[in-house]
């Protein structure tokens, strides 16, 4: 069977470019559309990027010639994948999916829809289930699936053992986020510079509310939200990639130090289903005091695995931890792509 063909919807931002330099020499996916605003449609995508390729990669000669086409339902591809900016994504993607297509979506727009999976394929790829009922809704075979915001990504993946083997019941977390994870341009130097900023707009809230649909169960078409109560505060720090996290947690049964460790690295719950970006080792547990650290430590598993150190016990909660999640790749690019690969494994695309 050849290749299934699949467009980029903000293929020109941040997210977009990465996940347009992911998908070269994908053994799956062929891009044959790379899609934008009005400002960059009609331009060929070399002259379009040709200041705005920020990632450390060379750019595909592939891509450099193709047309960027208006992000309208009428490109010749049979998924989509959106990096669009969250003030557009909503309808621009509503319309994709009525026209027919699947979207894998990195906006946060459709993420806590009742009928739209929230994905993390090692956590919840059961939640696929959710797509009948919203192919009913919009009676075509269109659907969305949508990825997690990208600090949310890297928590859930190092809870989800935890829960599965102990229960969790409290979360406290604090993060220091990359300034990629603000796109391109981004923040202004002389903001982040020597600086901290204490406040993200609306990720407080989408660790807090993602989290509990992320780890929640599907039952007859619904997902019922897990109960746990997570306090999130963030924080955007002067680093380029790698979201950095420090968790605490309650557990619902005692724990031994050793057990909650080996949970950790042996988790690997999708391995069979052999998904080309799926890092073998979901999480990279390190005994090394000082890390992880963004700089040595965002893109182990070519930036798709989660990285786990400082795992001690807790004075307030049970234990307590860091987490470190490359946040362009397992936080967004890489993320919408492992969707779409689970997608075409569990058959909803190439049909
Ligand atoms: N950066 C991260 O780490 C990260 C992580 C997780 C999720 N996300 C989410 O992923 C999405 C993309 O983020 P980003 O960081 O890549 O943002 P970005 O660098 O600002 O890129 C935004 C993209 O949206 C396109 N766009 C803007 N207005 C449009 C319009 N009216 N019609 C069609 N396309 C339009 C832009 O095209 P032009 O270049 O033509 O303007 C560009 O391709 C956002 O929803 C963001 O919240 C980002």
């Amino acid at each position: 069977m050849g290749k299934i063909s699949i467009g980029v919807l903000g293929a020109t931002g941040m997210v977009g470019q990465t996940i347009v330099s992911l998908l070269n020499g994908h053994p799956w996916f062929e891009l044959t559309e790379v899609a934008a605003s009005e400002r960059s449609a009609g331009k060929s995508y070399g002259e379009a990027m040709s200041d705005k390729w920020v990632i450390g990669s060379e750019m595909p000669d592939s891509v450099k010639g193709m047309k960027i086409k208006a992000c309208k339902p009428s490109l010749d591809c049979e998924i989509v994948l959106s990096a669009l900016d969250s003030a557009v994504a909503h309808g621009i993607e509503e319309d994709f999916a009525k026209a027919g297509y699947a979207v894998s979506s990195n906006a946060k727009n459709h993420r806590m829809e009742a009928d739209v999976p929230l994905l993390i394929p090692e956590i919840n790829a059961d939640h696929l289930g959710l797509i009948e009922r919203q192919r009913k809704r919009r009676g075509g075979k269109g659907f969305i699936v949508t990825d997690p915001n990208c600090s949310t990504i890297g928590m859930c993946i190092a809870l989800k053992p935890l829960q599965d083997a102990f229960g969790i019941e409290q979360v406290m977390v604090t993060t220091m986020q990359a300034v990629s994870g603000a796109g391109y341009p981004g923040v202004s130097s002389l903001d982040i510079v020597d600086n901290v900023i204490p406040y993200i707009s609306g990720e407080e809230e989408k660790m807090e509310t993602e989290t509990l649909k992320i780890l929640g169960k599907l039952s007859e078409g619904r997902i019922a939200d897990a109960r746990i109560r997570v306090s999130a505060s963030c924080n955007r720090v002067g680093v380029k990639y790698g979201h950095t996290e420090c968790v605490s947690v309650k557990l619902s049964r005692k724990a031994e130090l050793k057990e909650l460790v080996g949970s950790l690295e042996s988790f690997n719950p999708i391995k069979k289903l052999v998904l080309p970006s799926e890092p073998g080792h979901p999480i990279i547990v390190t005994k090394d005091e000082a890390r992880p650290q963004p700089r040595y430590d965002s893109n182990h598993g070519k930036g798709m695995s989660t990285v786990v150190g400082r795992i001690r016990p807790c004075s307030v909660l049970d234990y307590k931890f860091v987490v470190l999640s490359h946040n362009t790749i397992r936080g967004a690019a890489g993320a919408a792509i492992l969707n779409a690969e689970l997608l075409k494994a569990k058959g909803y695309l190439g049909q």
